[in-house]
């Protein structure tokens, strides 16, 4: 039996020399060497001025809502369906995360309601792209402008995607990215934060060095709390590789969705990553909407999922909403998000995989639906 992954990053030559290269050369006076050509490599990649590797998402996130100042009694919006790590760095310093309910097609936050979720406490709102797909950009900044509340695109999972041309990450006055292992791109473990308010660089930059000014980084003077999220110049250098391949690796992602939606054509009443003509989507990972007819519930959801992973074909439900998590509040009236996650699966999709481990992916499917 063939065994199919979930996620696997492509590594060549390229990286492995840049690694290696970092691990013998990269100390002393050339510590910062890669991490200064990755930095300049994701400013040129994402069109965007102001840029910080970082060691994950979570803290590229923790960075920029501490940079604004958020803590107790701040709000900060959000999606409900989305990864805890868009939330856990709002609940760290202290403020509540207010949960919005997403869109049944593109699975983003849905503008229409985050109006109604706007209190006088409100510091900012995250936009999450998730799985490759786009969210309604102009929508989410018309209201942050109506109401001086600061956007921050988590582009986590949607590196290479793109709205109205622009690279989702950079459109929005911050933005951050993931490049875990599962990752189109990754760096190990890594992230980014992109930033275009030049008044915030120098406090992105205070917090991001544990607290030290720029003139003060070699005399150990801390002029306030900081944080320690840097990115380590080896991860930098398997950053740059990989970065350096961007176009091929998320072509080939794409390419991967699309035999996915050939071979799911003969599926009636499924909904896959949406493309508007105005988005370029990624298709980090291929996902799978049933629609109501298929009739799914968490039983018939989980029995699909391990019946899939028992035949080592490494498949994903879509993410619980967040607000039905212990340490939050219950948000019954997110219905979307309340509902979708029961018939709503991701499907493996990395770069070693062929079209004909696609059709084996998708047979194996069609098999356990008995179509
Ligand atoms: C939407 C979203 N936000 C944040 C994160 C956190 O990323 P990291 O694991 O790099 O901290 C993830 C992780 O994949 C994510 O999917």
């Amino acid at each position: 039996m063939k065994k199919i992954l979930f996620a696997k990053p492509s590594i060549t030559k390229k990286e492995i020399d840049y690694v290696n290269d970092a691990v013998k050369n990269g100390w002393g006076l050339n510590c910062y060497d890669y991490v200064h050509r990755f930095t300049d490599k994701l400013k040129n990649y994402f069109n965007s001025p102001y840029v910080w590797p970082t060691s994950s998402c979570h803290g590229a996130l923790h960075i920029i809502l501490m940079a604004l100042g958020i803590g107790r009694n701040d709000e900060v919006i959000v999606p409900d369906m989305t990864w805890i790590g868009s939330v856990t760095p709002i609940s760290w310093l202290g403020a509540t995360p207010v949960f919005v309910d997403v869109l049944d097609d593109c699975l983003s936050i849905d503008p229409s309601k985050i109006e109604k979720a706007i209190t006088k406490k409100t510091k900012a709102i995250i936009v999450v792209h998730p799985y490759g797909n786009v969210a309604k950009m102009d929508e989410i900044i018309t209201i942050g402008k109506k109401y001086k509340i600061d956007i921050i695109e988590d582009a986590a999972e949607a590196i290479g995607s793109e709205y109205k041309n622009q690279k989702v990450g950079s459109i929005a006055d911050f933005g951050v990215i993931s490049l875990h292992g599962t990752k189109t791109l990754t760096s190990g473990e890594g992230g980014a934060i992109f930033c275009k308010r030049k008044d915030l660089v120098e406090k992105i930059s205070i917090i991001e060095s544990q607290g030290r000014k720029a003139s003060r980084r070699i005399d150990f003077w801390v002029d306030e709390i900081g944080l320690k999220y840097k990115m380590s110049n080896i991860q930098a250098a398997l950053g740059l590789a990989q970065f350096e391949r961007a176009d091929d690796l998320i072509k080939k992602k794409i390419q991967i969705f699309n035999w996915y939606r050939k071979n799911l054509e003969s599926l009636s009443d499924i909904f896959l990553n949406p493309k508007p003509t105005w988005v370029k989507n990624c298709y980090w990972l291929p996902t799978i909407i049933f629609g109501k007819s298929w009739n799914f519930n968490l039983d018939k959801r989980n029995r699909l999922l391990n019946n899939l992973n028992k035949k080592d074909i490494a498949v994903r439900p879509i993410f619980y909403p967040v607000s039905s998590f212990s340490m939050y509040q219950d948000c019954p009236n997110n219905i979307v998000s309340q509902d979708i996650y029961k018939r709503g699966i991701n499907l493996p999709s990395y770069f070693e995989l062929t079209e004909n481990d696609v059709k084996y992916v998708v047979d194996a499917i069609k098999k356990e639906l008995v179509i």
